[in-house]
Order: structure tokens, then C-alpha cells, then sequence
């Protein structure tokens, strides 16, 4: 085992991804965000120096942080922000329970990971069934997401106010699409105080591999807001992992992708010659947004070539043809039943709860907020729910929803998204085995004498609920500590749509979560909701 530490800064920084100007919050200055790459033993430290001028944190997306919970990162959930000029180090192992795949961080406070502070996190394995030479020979990450050109926390702060933002209560529609730091948009729509250089597909980065290669796309949407289809014209795609779960192949035209998921695919490029070129598109699903999108392009295409050298590539665009299966339409995930672990684990025979989350949402004083079992969480950021935990007190009721597990439960949840938008939740911590759909309303104890197929279910951490319906998803509480259950779509998370999983309480209050986190509530108000971009 090793240590993998990085040095990070984040900070305002001039850019340009789609040709408009406007300033990028970004670690180091990179967009995309660095690379964290590790082996599963090894510990990762990164120390984060905010030199924003507003708190910040860092959260390590779908990593189980098995007794280190304090370092998980969600903002007023597991730590106080760490505020401007401070230095905080993340140091944690992978370690306790094994993983690898794919991953990613993300700043964990408010809408900040949408200016840019976010980035892909790889883990290997000796035991991951994807073997580099022998399933895949190049490893190609592919990095999407839907484009501001607003500062998250002007859309933000209003769509948190009365009346919602510009007098809707839905987040405005992204400018553009962007893949791998690089998008088009018409500077046609730009205001005329904008400093806007028109870009075309030529001016975008392209992706080069050598002809009989297999490459492993890595595709994670790592944005705010919509569901995109992702595909690579006249090639079928091999999918073979879903989140951080390797899967049995299974061949593609599209693949559907909700905020935060990931999927790996196999580009296969035997049939092609040198000089081929052709598109990967990714296409946001306008029809998910519910919005108008008058200057969006929603489709963002990546030139790929073939050849054995720079030199014989050519630099014509590619005339390939998009898959003509409409993309359209569909708001949700790709149907679990067609994904298969490739190491089989049968979901655990029965289960000692049934826990539910309710979402819905409400309208107190015209301020548009989305609701889990009626309550909304209000992010008193310098009194993490954790450190009350660990102090041995209980959480508010009316504040955030919470459910309780103790050790080594096994706990069906019962996600019933009873009215309002699709939502892709994310559940910190276990992985959720994915059991049964249905729609309507079902109660916990009709969800108790459901009989599921248990035999290798697919094993995730985003799973998108529609309105009107509800999943059942079974987990086994084995990771002590306070665990985010959000809609990963920003907009809702911010406007409340954030519970919390606490497993084995008694357990938390034996951590010792060290000085350092702790002293980054000091100089905070423990009763102030989070104040937003002033401090
Ligand atoms: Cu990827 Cu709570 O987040």
C-alpha cells in the first residue's frame, strides 16, 4: 500500500470552456478537475487550500469511508466548510471493504461543483474483473456535463428566495454541453457586454486511438442538472461497468446517464482503418429538463480517429451517422434487469426494515422547497449532523430526515417519489442492491411481502426515481457513520431534497473525529443556516 497525496488549491479562475467567457472556480487551475488514482490499500491524501472567497468541501464520490466518516465531506452533514484561507487535509484509506472502479470528486457545498471544482478518481484492483491487456488496452475517461454561464450561486441564491430564480422556481437550462472541458455555443445569443470567441467543432480537443484497440470509455456525468445519452456513431459499445460495479458485457447503441452516474463501455476499433474518424455524441435530454433552452445546443460531439501515428490522421470532420434509435424520451435509468454484477453477490435473503423515504415537495412563504418525509434539510453547516451524533445528541426533527440502522442490518428503502421531477439519488456509504419498481403509492409493510428476485441484482449508488413511482433497493448497514441520501440533480439538492442514513449511533460516538475537522467549525455559527456566499 501507498500513500497518494496531492497538493490542492482551489480558487477563481479565468475560463472559456464553450468560448464564453466567464470565471471557473477549479482546483489547481485545471478543468477537468486532476485525476486522484490509487490502488485499493492505499491511503489518499489531499490537502485542499480554499482560496475562494466563500467556504468550500470536498466529498469522494461513492467511496464507502469505512471509519472515516468525518471525511466524507458533504457540508454540514459530516464536516463544518472549510472556510477561505484554510488548509484542510482529507486523509483516508481505502481500506476495510474493498473497491474499485470508477469514481469522482466533487465540491460537496452549495452548487459549487458546477463552476468547476471537480474532478475523476480512478481505484484498481488485482481482484477487478476488468483486467487492462486483457478486456480493454486503453483507458479513456470521458467526462460530461451541462454548461453555465451564470456562477452557481447567483442561480442559487435564487432560486432559494421567494419566487424562485427570475420568477421560476426551476433552475434555468445550461448555455451548453460540455465533454472533456471542451463545448460549442453560438455566440450569437451572447449579450453584447460578453466577451464570447465562436468556436467550431475544430477548435474542440479529439480523441485518438490506434486501429484493433479496445478502449475502455470511462463515462461520468459529472453535472447538475440533466440526464444525457451517450453513444458512438456506426460502433456498438460493450458496457461493462455501472457505477463502481463491474457487469457482465453487455452491447449498447446508447447509454442513458443521470447526473453522477458512471458507466464504463469498450470502444472496440478492430474494423477500423487508419484515418477513419467518426463521432461520440453526447445528448442532453431536453425533454427531462421541463424547461424552454433557446440557446442550447444539446448535443456535444467529440471527433474520434484512428490511426497508428499523429502524422497519417487526416483532419476532415467525420461524415458517420448518429445510431438512428431515437434517444429521446426516456428520463431514466437503463433498466437494472439488463445489468448483471460480473462478480455474482445475491442480495441478502430478508431484511431486519423497511425504511422509507417520501419525496415531495412544498411552497411555505412562495420559497419552492422539495421535501423527504415532509421535511426539508436546512444546512446548519457549522453543526454537522455528525458531530451531534457523535456527542451523543438527537437530530431536530423538522430540520432533516433521518433513518436509523444498527449493525449489519439488513434494510429494504423504500424510495417513493410521490410528486414533482425525476431524481437520481445518491445514497452515501453501502452500496444499494436494486430490488423492485413499481408505481403508485406503496406503504412498508406491502413493501415487506414483496417478493423480489434477489439472484446477483445490480449494485449502484445513483438510482433515478420518477414521479409517481418507487424502488426498493436492500443494503446491508456495515459502514458506521452519517450517510447523505440526496437528489444529485444540484438544483433539487439545494432546495432541500437531502436526507441522511445514520448506521449504528452507538458506534459514531466512539469516533474520534480528529482536532483538525473539528476546528474547522470554529468561528462558525452552529445556529445559522448556511449563509451563502457572504460569510
Ligand atoms: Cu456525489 Cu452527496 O454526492
Amino acid at each position: 500500500p501507498q500513500k497518494r497525496e496531492y497538493w490542492w488549491e482551489v480558487a477563481e479562475h479565468p475560463g472559456a470552456l464553450d468560448g464564453y467567457d466567464r470565471p471557473m472556480l477549479v482546483v489547481n487551475g485545471q478543468y477537468p478537475g486532476p485525476l486522484i488514482e490509487a490502488n485499493n490499500g492505499d491511503t489518499v491524501v489531499v490537502h485542499v487550500t480554499n482560496s475562494l472567497d466563500e467556504p468550500v468541501t470536498i466529498h469522494w464520490h461513492g467511496l464507502f469511508q469505512n471509519g472515516t466518516i468525518w471525511e466524507d465531506g458533504p457540508s454540514g452533514v459530516t464536516q463544518c466548510p472549510i472556510g477561505p484561507g484554510i488548509t484542510y487535509t482529507y486523509d483516508f484509506p481505502i481500506t476495510g471493504k474493498e473497491q474499485y472502479g470508477t469514481f469522482w470528486w466533487h465540491a460537496h457545498r452549495r452548487a459549487l461543483y458546477i463552476d468547476g471544482i471537480t474532478g475523476p478518481f480512478v481505484i484498481h484492483s488485482e481482484n477487478d474483473p476488468l483486467k487492462r491487456g486483457r478486456d480493454f488496452d486503453i483507458d479513456q475517461l470521458v467526462l460530461l456535463h451541462d454548461h453555465y454561464h451564470r456562477r452557481s450561486d447567483e442561480i442559487v441564491d435564487g432560486l432559494l428566495s421567494a419566487g424562485g430564480f427570475n420568477g421560476s422556481f426551476v433552475a434555468p437550462s445550461p448555455q451548453s454541453n460540455v465533454m472533456n472541458g471542451a463545448g460549442l455555443y453560438d455566440c450569437s445569443f451572447a449579450a453584447a457586454n460578453a466577451t464570447c470567441r465562436q468556436k467550431t467543432q475544430r477548435d474542440l480537443p479529439e480523441l485518438r486511438f490506434p486501429p484493433n484497440q479496445r478502449v475502455r470509455l470511462r463515462f461520468i456525468n459529472e453535472g447538475a442538472h440533466p440526464l444525457q445519452f451517450v453513444s458512438v456513431d456506426e460502433h456498438e459499445l460493450t458496457l461493462v461497468e455501472a457505477d463502481f460495479t463491474p457487469t457482465m458485457p453487455l452491447p449498447v447503441h446508447r447509454i442513458p446517464i443521470a447526473i453522477a452516474q458512471r458507466y464504463s463501455a469498450i470502444l472496440d476499433t478492430s474494423r477500423d482503418k487508419t484515418g477513419d474518424a467518426f463521432y461520440l455524441r453526447a445528448q442532453i435530454n431536453t425533454g427531462c429538463l421541463g424547461l424552454p433552452f433557446p440557446d442550447l445546443d444539446p448535443q456535444a460531439r467529440l471527433v474520434v480517429r484512428i490511426g497508428e501515428d499523429c502524422d497519417d490522421l487526416g483532419n476532415a470532420l467525420p461524415t458517420s451517422a448518429d445510431w438512428n434509435d431515437p434517444s429521446a424520451g426516456n428520463c431514466t435509468d437503463l433498466d437494472a434487469a439488463n445489468l448483471h454484477p460480473r462478480i455474482p453477490r445475491d442480495a441478502p435473503s430478508s431484511a431486519n426494515q423497511v425504511l422509507v423515504f417520501n419525496s415531495s415537495f412544498a411552497l411555505p412563504q412562495n420559497i419552492f422547497k422539495w421535501t423527504l418525509n415532509d421535511q426539508t434539510f436546512e444546512n446548519f453547516a457549522y453543526d454537522p449532523l455528525l458531530q451531534r451524533v457523535a456527542r451523543g445528541e438527537s437530530i431536530p426533527t423538522g430540520r432533516v430526515a433521518v433513518v436509523t440502522a444498527g449493525h449489519l442490518e439488513v434494510v429494504d428503502l423504500v424510495i417513493q417519489n410521490i410528486q414533482g421531477a425525476d431524481h437520481p439519488f445518491h445514497l452515501h456509504g453501502p452500496q444499494m442492491y436494486v430490488l423492485s419498481r413499481g408505481s403508485g403509492l406503496i406503504t412498508p409493510e406491502q413493501a415487506s411481502r414483496l417478493h423480489h428476485n434477489l439472484t446477483n441484482p445490480i449494485r449502484r449508488d445513483v438510482i433515478t426515481v420518477s414521479p409517481g413511482t418507487w424502488q426498493v433497493v436492500r443494503l446491508i448497514a456495515d459502514i458506521p457513520g452519517v450517510h447523505a441520501f440526496h437528489c444529485h440533480i444540484l438544483w433539487h439538492q439545494i432546495q432541500g431534497l437531502l436526507g441522511a442514513l445514520v448506521i449504528e449511533p452507538d458506534v459514531i460516538r466512539t469516533f474520534r473525529i480528529p482536532q483538525d475537522n473539528l476546528a474547522l467549525c470554529n468561528g462558525g455559527n452552529a445556529s445559522v443556516i448556511d449563509p451563502g456566499r457572504k460569510r
